[in-house]
């Protein structure tokens, strides 16, 4: 009826996951934010601002995005290493910025004698803390891109002074996929004391919640244990949460055009690649997948791959799984976070819709397919 590839989420599950955010920091004044970068579909973004949520932007697409799920500019956080002037400029009336360097300091002081608007803002703090997870979303080491170390702190405070700018503390995320408590007491421990040292009363603690793709996710009762009595005595923690409350709310399905037989192996071959959900390309990740109609029970090692002409267009290795007829569909679990937002039309494919299954049951389309017409929408 839709059409493949497919993604499809399920409304009851992202409201139940926005509602274990929240009750994870039961006690602390919580300004809760749904990272958009996960997720950029405003139908999703509306479910998550019923239940509370702004959002975490890091692109005036994101901004956009969040506008049409009808956020307010006062529950938006701004996030990025690379802010340019002219986003600069539209997005100073959201209501927290998080300033990644010193070097972006000088320029929202700049721009603030122009223009006399001035964000409320939190400075990223690296704390070169190991997130064990992998090195492309590792965001807190020294060597990573982001925030400013905690030796150069004073050297921003100072360059604040004697400014209009207003920081009101600092911010930490030090990557996705994270499924140990300890990387985040300890980074977030260090945060804190620097917030006390400083006398900040608000602090963001970012996201990074690791779900279970394979066999491991964070311990929520642990975190709760240790990180949470952290926050205890500030007046606002701002959390960027976006994988764990999407992630597992979302499957791609796809349709089985062939089973390859070679010497060496059995590929299935499915109508969408890394194109449609590159994560297992990017970075090795591990999803999940069911077989919807098998030819026989018996799980035999296969490679699942797209129709890309890549031979790293790959949805899964060495998986042991049942043959599936030909026509018929496989399910990708997992795949509601950085599955659309990171589609591509590569190949000059064209990207999948979206369809979500409300909370009495029914199918909605929240996303038509792309056509040709839209590919080349821009082409003059
Ligand atoms: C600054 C920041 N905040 C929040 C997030 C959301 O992370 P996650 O989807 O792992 O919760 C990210 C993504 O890496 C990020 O870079």
């Amino acid at each position: 009826m839709y059409g493949s590839p497919l993604y499809v989420y399920s409304e009851k599950i992202i409201r139940q996951r926005a509602r274990i955010v929240k009750k994870t920091f039961e006690g602390i004044n919580l300004f809760p934010t749904f990272a958009c970068k996960a997720n950029n579909n405003p139908n999703l973004i509306r479910i998550l601002k019923d239940e509370g949520f702004g959002t975490d932007v890091v692109t005036l697409g994101e901004y956009h995005a969040s506008k049409m799920a009808g956020i307010l500019d006062e529950m938006i956080v701004w996030n990025g290493n690379g802010k340019c002037i002219n986003e600069m400029s539209v997005l100073s009336n959201v209501r927290y910025v998080n300033v990644d360097s010193i070097e972006e300091l000088e320029r929202w002081k700049k721009i603030s004698t122009r223009t006399g608007q001035i964000p409320e803002l939190f400075l990223r703090i690296n704390p070169d803390v190991d997130p064990k997870t992998h090195p492309h979303i590792s965001t807190g080491l020294k060597k990573n891109k982001f925030g400013i170390p905690i030796d150069m702190v004073d050297t921003a405070l100072q360059k604040a002074r004697n400014s209009n700018l207003k920081i009101v503390g600092f911010h930490v995320h030090i990557g996705s996929q994270i499924t140990d408590f300890e990387p985040f007491a300890e980074a977030i421990s260090q945060v804190v004391e620097l917030s006390k040292r400083y006398d900040f009363g608000k602090i963001n603690i970012g996201g990074g919640w690791g779900i279970n793709y394979k066999d491991k996710e964070l311990d929520l009762s642990q975190y709760q244990r240790t990180v949470v009595p952290l926050l205890r005595d500030f007046e606002e923690v701002v959390v960027e949460i976006g994988r764990y409350i999407v992630g597992p709310a979302g499957v791609l399905i796809l349709k089985v055009e062939y089973v390859k037989r070679t010497h060496e192996k059995v590929f299935i071959v499915v109508d969408g690649g890394m194109n449609v959900l590159v994560r297992p390309a990017m970075y090795g990740a591990f999803h999940g997948i069911q077989v919807l109609n098998p030819e026989k029970e018996d799980k035999i090692e296969v490679d699942v791959v797209g129709p890309l002409c890549e031979s790293g267009d790959i949805l899964a290795k060495h998986l042991m799984l049942e043959i599936p007829k030909e026509g018929s569909y496989i399910l990708i679990e997992n795949a509601g976070a950085y599955g659309f937002s990171m589609a591509s039309n590569y190949n000059s494919t064209l990207r999948p819709a979206e369809v979500l299954i409300t909370e009495d049951g029914e199918p909605r389309l929240i996303r038509k397919r792309e056509t040709f017409e839209d590919l080349f929408r821009t082409i003059v």
